[in-house]
Order: structure tokens, then C-alpha cells, then sequence
């Protein structure tokens, strides 16, 4: 079967959240940083901002809002991905436009900061880097962006860690759903069989054994049941429109 060093780099992703204490060099991350760039953007509004992260203290601070996740401050390289409508404020400004916002450029910059950053981590897994996504920037996301100084209208979506992969603490890859589940042919299938979900509870379970974690037979499920029965961060929509995030209004 045919394959490309992209394929084999996607096949091969698993995400790691432990480092070495060798450093990235500037020039290799900003290589990776202008391939990412290359990802297309919605009506060509390039809706975002990365920002690169060095500073140990700032890292440490970063950890603490991720909810003491310390891989946020043992990495060399945190990164930012902010979905960013402050740029485009002055865009518009330039033809003395005021730039209307709602839910649709709220999405347009969060789908653009996804896509770039899904870019940078593949680019940097295909030069041996590893890197963990951090979506719990969002847990504190005013507090993050007092750290990072960002102005209205711009919020952090994700972060992600990157660094070299510590060689002794490489999980094993996590199953994925079976893909009958997933992917569809021409029209949605509804009918999401138990036996599959269970299947893959059985697989995930496998998985978290073979690692030497005790999880039971709903390893997948169960944790998706625990988590979305009660709202998650339930402020952010409030939090995210006072910092210039229009969600729910028309933008008129
Ligand atoms: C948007 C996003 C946010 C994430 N946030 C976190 C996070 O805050 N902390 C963490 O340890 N992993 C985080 N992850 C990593 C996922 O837990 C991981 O991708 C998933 O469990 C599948 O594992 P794999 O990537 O090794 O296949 C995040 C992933 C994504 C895509």
C-alpha cells in the first residue's frame, strides 16, 4: 500500500507530556511556526495569534491556570494559539469600518488557531519533537491573558507544549473509536451500536492496564458520562464576551 512521510507522521501522533531539558532551536521552531503558517484560513483572515512562550515564570504561572499541569512549565517551548479579531478591528479601521463581531468570527478565529496549531504539531512531530495540546488554558482564560498581555478581543484557545520527547516516558499510542463509529458514508448513520461502544471501552481499559493504570470497562465512556453531565466551564461565555468575544449577540 502507498503511503508519504506525512501519512506515517499522522499515523505515528501520540501526545507527550514528558520532556527532555534539551532546548528548541529558534531557527528549527521558527521553520515549524512558518509551515503551520502555510494552513488555510477562512475568507484569507489569517483570525489568529501564536504566542511563543520561553519565559520560565511565565510557564510556571501558565501551569498553575492549567490547573497544576506541570508539563505547561517543564517544557522548553509553550505556545499560545489565540484566535485573534483584534488585527482585523484595525483592518478595518483602516477603511474606517467598525468591525462587527458574533458568533461567526468568534468561530472563523477559533477554527483558524485550531487548524494552525493542529499544523504546527504535526510539523513539529515530523522533526521529532513531541508536544501535548492544553486546552485548559481556557480554564482561567482572563488570568491568561493578563499573563500574556492580550488585548480585546483576542483569547486563547488552546495552548500546546512542545519539547523533546523524554525516550523513557513515550506512551502508547490511544485507540481511537472504531472508525464505523466516526466516519460516515454519504449520510449519517444514528445508529452509535452499544457493542461498539463497549468495544472500545474494552480497548481503552487494555490500554490504561498495559500502562499500569487501573481503569474499569467503561474506560471511555464512563469518563465522557462523568464529564458532560454537569456543564463545562460554565463562566466562559461570560468571561469570553467581556474580553471582546461576541458570542451571542448578531454583531449589529
Ligand atoms: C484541544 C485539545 C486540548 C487538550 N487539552 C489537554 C490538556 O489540557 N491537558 C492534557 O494533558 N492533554 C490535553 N489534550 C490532549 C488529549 O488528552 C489527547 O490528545 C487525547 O487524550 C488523545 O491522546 P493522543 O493524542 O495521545 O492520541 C488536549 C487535546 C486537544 C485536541
Amino acid at each position: 500500500m502507498e503511503t508519504s512521510p506525512t501519512l506515517e507522521v499522522l499515523n505515528q501522533h501520540v501526545t507527550i507530556r514528558s520532556f527532555t531539558d534539551e532546548n528548541i532551536p529558534g531557527q528549527l521552531l521558527t521553520q515549524i511556526l512558518e509551515a503551520g503558517r502555510r494552513s488555510p484560513t477562512s475568507s484569507n483572515m489569517q483570525a489568529y495569534s501564536i504566542i511563543v512562550v520561553r519565559d520560565q515564570d511565565v510557564k510556571r504561572q501558565l501551569a498553575i491556570l492549567a490547573g497544576n499541569q506541570k508539563y505547561v512549565e517543564t517544557c522548553p517551548v509553550f505556545l499560545a494559539f489565540c484566535a485573534d479579531l483584534n488585527r482585523l478591528k484595525s483592518a478595518c479601521a483602516l477603511h474606517d469600518a467598525e468591525m462587527t463581531n458574533n458568533l461567526e468570527t468568534f468561530l472563523i478565529s477559533t477554527i483558524d488557531a485550531s487548524l494552525v496549531g493542529m499544523s504546527v504539531q504535526t510539523g513539529a512531530e515530523s522533526m521529532g519533537l513531541g508536544a501535548v495540546m492544553i486546552g485548559a488554558m481556557r480554564n482561567h482564560p482572563r488570568k491568561v491573558a493578563e499573563l500574556l498581555g492580550l488585548p480585546l478581543h483576542v483569547y486563547v484557545a488552546f495552548g500546546m507544549c512542545l519539547g523533546w520527547p523524554d525516550k523513557d516516558n513515550i506512551p502508547p499510542q490511544k485507540p481511537r473509536l472504531p472508525a464505523e463509529l466516526v466516519i460516515h458514508q454519504e449520510k449519517y448513520d444514528m445508529s452509535n451500536p452499544k457493542s461498539k461502544i463497549e468495544a472500545h471501552n474494552n480497548a481503552l481499559a487494555q490500554h490504561y492496564t498495559n500502562m499500569g493504570k487501573n481503569l474499569d470497562g467503561a474506560a471511555w465512556s464512563g469518563v465522557i458520562a462523568r464529564n458532560l453531565s454537569r456543564p463545562l466551564r460554565p463562566n466562559l461565555k461570560a468571561t469570553l464576551e467581556e474580553m471582546g468575544l461576541n458570542i451571542s449577540g448578531t454583531g449589529e
